[in-house]
């Protein structure tokens, strides 16, 4: 049977179509970065799944609800139970998303030459721990690097390569982290066993371990759908496990948390916790708003509850593999299997022609935008190819990101991507690379420009 959207549609928002010279235009302008456009000249927009996704009705009815008040909002206590509930951390410390989350607890905790291990950072966390002149150092499992290859858990964190850095440098290493999904390493899970040989390692050499939990509710359905022994378990009580083996974790509850904003830092240290929340006062807001509007707190609160039931993730994680299923059907080199939150496109694979240095990953996503205004978002030398030190050399892949956003698209504005995506892959020989023109130090990838070459 078709597994269909568990919802139906109460409020529509219209989108914009252009023409290719349009789009010519509009790109040029842009310096050929997508992050450079405006929205309203993108069809379908899949640059990201954070803060993009629909409210419920039941969400939006919540927002109403919300309490304004500085201190001891009633909105707060209601997230915090919510949160509390799910994750099991006695500190939880609302902020105005994942990043700033990342930013207070890397600055309290870090100092100079330390090492924060994970299975693969995102930008923002890798940039949050090197503006500490620390290390951010991944260790997926090697299966994690290879983008044809299908394994059930390509998120897993490589436990040997983690115990060496523990034993042989482990006095730099303030805390583990892992990503749940591995959204740097294409939204792939991490599954219970390997947490647990993670935590197994943590305990041996007394580290805390923090999840970065952005996409906990669909790992979630990962280990449900994928790990022996787990088809009976509820999401909501998988995920519950999942936290409880870790100290705490940060969180862009503009993901799985089905808002539009927000996030939050949870941990179970109250030193920690005291040295958070006194940083949180001063660049965020008190503690029981961090930032956030009361309304907002309700809104996360209702979407946590919404996020872990059974038919929204059921329905979630089969119109990504759709997609995906689609484009390989199509020709098209993705990372296998197919994420939770996004599809990516192999771009290296796909234009072999093109080297790293001249983006290949930037040559597939512009090409998508002129031929249907799809917009998708690199994954690769641009984003990760220049270090401190102000070499570049190229990722350790280009990917192309489809993510597609919660509750927002149906399912023939996927079958329109797909078809665009076919299209662009049909004529992958004749696209050409680019050259920077305009080149940032930091983050680049959101205001570089370019050129083709
Ligand atoms: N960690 C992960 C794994 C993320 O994917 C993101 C954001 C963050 C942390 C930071 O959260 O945006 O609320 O500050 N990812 C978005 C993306 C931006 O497009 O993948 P934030």
């Amino acid at each position: 049977m078709t597994i269909i959207e568990p919802f139906r549609i109460k409020s529509v928002e219209a989108i914009k179509f252009t023409t290719r010279e349009q789009r010519e235009l509009r790109l040029r302008e842009a310096g050929y970065n997508v992050f450079l456009l405006r929205a309203e000249d993108v069809l379908i927009d899949l640059l990201t799944d954070s803060g993009t996704g629909a409210m419920s009705s039941a969400q939006w009815g919540a927002l109403m609800q919300g309490d304004e008040s500085y201190a001891g909002s009633r909105s707060f206590y209601r997230f915090r139970d919510v949160v509390a509930d799910l994750t099991g951390f006695t500190h939880i410390i609302p902020t105005h998303q994942g990043r700033a989350a990342e930013r207070i607890l890397f600055h309290t905790i870090l100092t100079p030459g330390d090492i924060v291990p994970n299975n693969s950072h995102f930008d923002t966390t890798r940039a949050n721990i090197e503006v500490e002149e620390a290390e951010a150092l991944d260790l997926v499992i090697p299966e994690g690097r290879i983008p044809s290859l299908v394994h059930p858990f390509k998120g897993n964190v490589d436990l040997e390569a983690l115990d060496h850095l523990l034993t042989e440098r482990g006095d730099r290493v303030p805390l583990v982290m892992v990503t749940v999904t591995n959204n740097s390493g294409g939204g792939q899970p991490v599954s219970l066993e390997n947490l647990r040989g993670v935590r197994a390692l943590c305990d041996k050499f007394h580290k805390p371990l923090f999840l970065d939990a952005c996409r906990f509710a669909e790992n979630a359905w990962f280990i449900k759908t994928r790990e022996a022994g787990q088809s009976h378990r509820s999401p909501k009580e998988i995920a519950k496990e999942m936290f409880s083996l870790a100290d705490g974790c940060t969180m862009s509850a503009k993901k799985d948390g089905l808002a539009n904003i927000g996030g939050f830092l949870a941990m179970n240290d109250d030193r920690w916790a005291e040295n958070a929340r006194n940083l949180l006062i001063l660049t965020e807001g008190f503690p029981t708003y961090g930032g956030l509007a009361g309304y907002d707190l309700e809104a996360i609160a209702r979407g946590l509850e919404e996020v872990v039931e059974e038919p929204y993730l059921q329905y979630r994680i089969r119109s990504t593999a759709y997609l995906g299923e689609k484009l390989l059907a199509a020709g098209v080199p993705i990372i296998q299997p197919p994420g939770g939150h996004a599809i990516y496109i192999d771009a290296r694979a796909m234009l072999p022609h093109i080297p790293p240095l001249q983006y290949p990953g930037i040559a597939c996503v512009n090409a998508l935008y002129l031929e249907g205004g799809v917009r998708g978002v690199e994954i690769g030398t641009v984003m990760f190819g220049l270090h401190h030190d102000g070499r570049e050399t190229p990722a350790a892949m280009d990917l192309v990101r489809l993510a597609i956003p919660r509750r927002v698209y149906t399912q023939s504005h996927i079958d329109f991507v797909a078809e665009v995506v076919a299209a662009v892959g049909s004529r992958r020989a004749a696209l050409g690379g680019y050259r920077m023109t305009h080149a940032p130090k930091v983050l680049r990838h959101f205001t570089a420009k370019f050129e083709p070459v």
